[in-house]
């Protein structure tokens, strides 16, 4: 049993020497110049939008945080026993945040008595310490060893620090925000860091009725789109724009062709923002829009060749009881 809190391990100083600032600057600069003008998605998670995402996963109808709750809550005891088959192994959470659906997994660990030791990643120093803090308290028999620091900083760290068999989770449909060529680009690079025989368990939203998908992305009280407005309001706060956030409304628009949700922020009239931090003035025309989110729905046979291509196999496939959504529990080849 730990009696002290564990230090946390911080890897988030920037190797190639730019600020954050420095690298919202330039992409918001990149993205507003594009003929299509876009804003990534990425830039949602200031504090505001980071409890403005707490409240999506608590709508109505944004159905994917309680459906990957049900498929971790019933499938407990059949992950954990899986992933402890070989003895002992790290317990990797990529974006662990509060690991509010990871402690599912983690009570069950402890209750079949698993050999591990969880290592929660996330670039938020405050959570990574106030979670270490609330493990210790609710569950003091696991070791923690957070680490504060992008994905591939902390995976680098722990191919060189940790030997032992690692379980990679990936939850919460997050590989969905990824373009299908960053997608395979990401698993490829998580994959270089792993051995035959670790596993990776991703969280994946399946395809299901559009009308059901598009509602979780434009849900009635408009926290999906105060959410997305909030990208402006964090421009004008951090880089000093003019952006009159009321004349940009939320647009989200499902294609069941491709299965992707694409979220824009729309400009109501003709008009000019400057932005200090770029130098710029940006133009809109009159119901000009900014693609500012990919949301992408997975059908199994796609999880399946996404996994083939960069290197995993499925080994199980769990989901909740209405099948919208999966925590696809890959091997690596
Ligand atoms: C974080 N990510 C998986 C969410 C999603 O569903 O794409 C972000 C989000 N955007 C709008 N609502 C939720």
């Amino acid at each position: 049993m730990n009696t002290k809190v564990s230090p946390v391990i911080d890897l988030s100083r920037k190797k190639d020497g730019t600020n954050d600032l420095a690298a919202f600057t330039r992409d918001v600069a990149e993205g507003l110049n594009r003929k299509q003008k876009h804003l990534p998605s990425r830039y949602f998670y200031d504090g505001k939008g980071s409890r403005l995402f707490q409240q999506i996963m608590d709508l109505p109808e944004y159905y994917l945080t309680r459906s990957e709750f049900e498929v971790l809550t019933e499938n407990r005891e059949a992950m954990a026993a899986q992933f402890s088959r070989e003895g002992y192994f790290h317990l990797i959470d990529l974006g662990a945040g509060d690991a509010l659906k990871t402690k599912i997994l983690l009570h069950e660990l402890a209750r079949q008595q698993c050999a591990f030791d969880y290592v929660p990643v996330d670039i938020s120093g405050d959570a990574m310490q106030q979670l270490t803090e609330s493990l210790h308290t609710d569950l003091p028999q696991v070791r923690v060893e957070a680490v504060v620091g992008e994905y591939f900083t902390a995976l680098e760290w722990l191919q060189e620090n940790k030997s032992e068999r690692k379980v990679l989770l990936f939850l919460g449909s997050n590989i969905g925000n990824f373009e299908e060529l960053e997608s395979i680009a990401f698993l490829k690079e998580v994959r270089s860091y792993l051995q035959p025989g670790d596993r990776l368990l991703m969280g994946i939203d399946l395809r299901k009725n559009p009308d059901t998908i598009l509602a979780a992305y434009n849900d009635k009280a408009g926290v999906t789109a105060a959410f997305n407005l909030n990208l402006l309001h964090r421009i004008n706060r951090e880089l000093g724009g003019n952006f009159n956030v009321d004349q940009f409304y939320h647009y989200a628009m499902y294609n069941p062709g491709e299965g992707v949700m694409r979220s824009f922020l729309v400009s109501k009239t003709d008009q000019e923002v400057f932005i200090r931090e770029t130098g710029q003035k940006f133009h809109f025309e009159a119901w000009e829009a900014i693609h500012t989110e990919n949301s992408h729905k997975y059908s199994l046979p796609q999880v399946a060749e996404l996994g083939e291509t960069c290197g995993f196999q499925i080994e199980t496939v769990f989901y909740d009881g209405q099948k919208r959504f999966a925590d696809v529990l890959f091997t690596v080849r």
